[in-house]
């Protein structure tokens, strides 16, 4: 196992810089996982239960733009970076500046910051206008306050034909947590297509479908869950 103290000491110098409480701010009164963590999400011995590759192939192509939600420091932004290659585009986004700050150090690091684009959220709004392929939320959905407004987001900055992977943690979030927030994507407009195999986790790709919110049962479709 191996954790990163380079990017806590680079992340730290030019922490040192900043000036005010921008960070306390944004997560006051928020469970989150804190940047100060950051980096056991960034371990080697994690591919071996998350392997980005493995989970993101066939999903993120050449010259697509992708959405990683509740990115943290990146485990997903960079390999996505690598496989939209230099004709795609990732938008990684995360409430917290520092886990953006340590995002930006690792893809400097890995000569990849050119395709990826940054971007704060507030808790409640993701603020964002895209036409993505694909979006991610990777073990952040259970953080998010207001799963309805998020999930109605999310369905607004993909295209057409874009696509949503849904990944929450076992630990964190019991079946039935799980089978609700399934029910909430659904009735966002997002169609549940299959369930996916990742380690440690529950895990459903969906698609964005037609938002014909009166078809959309009342606890949500989340038929595949
Ligand atoms: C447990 S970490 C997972 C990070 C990354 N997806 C991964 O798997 O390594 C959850 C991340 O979601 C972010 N987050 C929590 N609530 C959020 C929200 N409402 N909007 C955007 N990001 C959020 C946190 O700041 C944190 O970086």
């Amino acid at each position: 196992m191996r954790y990163d103290k380079a990017v806590d000491k680079r992340v730290a110098e030019r922490r040192a810089d900043m000036t005010g409480n921008e960070e306390e701010s944004s997560t006051k009164g928020l469970h989150v996982c804190p940047a100060k963590h950051a980096g056991w999400l960034t371990i080697s011995l994690r591919k071996a239960i998350n392997n980005p590759t493995r989970i993101l192939r066939g999903l993120a192509k050449t010259g697509y733009t992708v959405v990683d939600l509740g990115c943290g420091p990146g485990y997903f932004s960079l390999p996505l970076a690598e496989m939209v290659g230099g004709t795609g585009q990732v938008i990684a986004v995360d409430l917290q500046a520092e886990m953006l700050e340590r995002l930006r150090v690792r893809a400097e690091a890995a000569g990849l910051a050119s395709r990826i684009r940054l971007h704060q959220c507030a808790a409640d709004s993701l603020g964002l206008e895209a036409s993505a392929d694909l979006a991610l939320a990777f073990w952040m959905l259970h953080e998010v306050p207001d799963k309805e407004r998020f999930l109605k987001e999310v369905y607004a900055i993909l295209n057409d034909d874009g696509r949503f992977l849904l990944v929450e943690p076992w630990g964190h979030v019991s079946a039935v947590e799980y089978r609700r927030s399934v029910a909430k994507a659904t009735a966002a407009g997002l169609k549940p297509l299959k369930r996916v195999r990742v380690g440690f986790s529950r895990a459903t790709l969906f698609e964005r479908g037609d938002v014909m919110m009166a078809e959309v049962p009342e606890h949500g479709g989340g038929g595949l869950q």
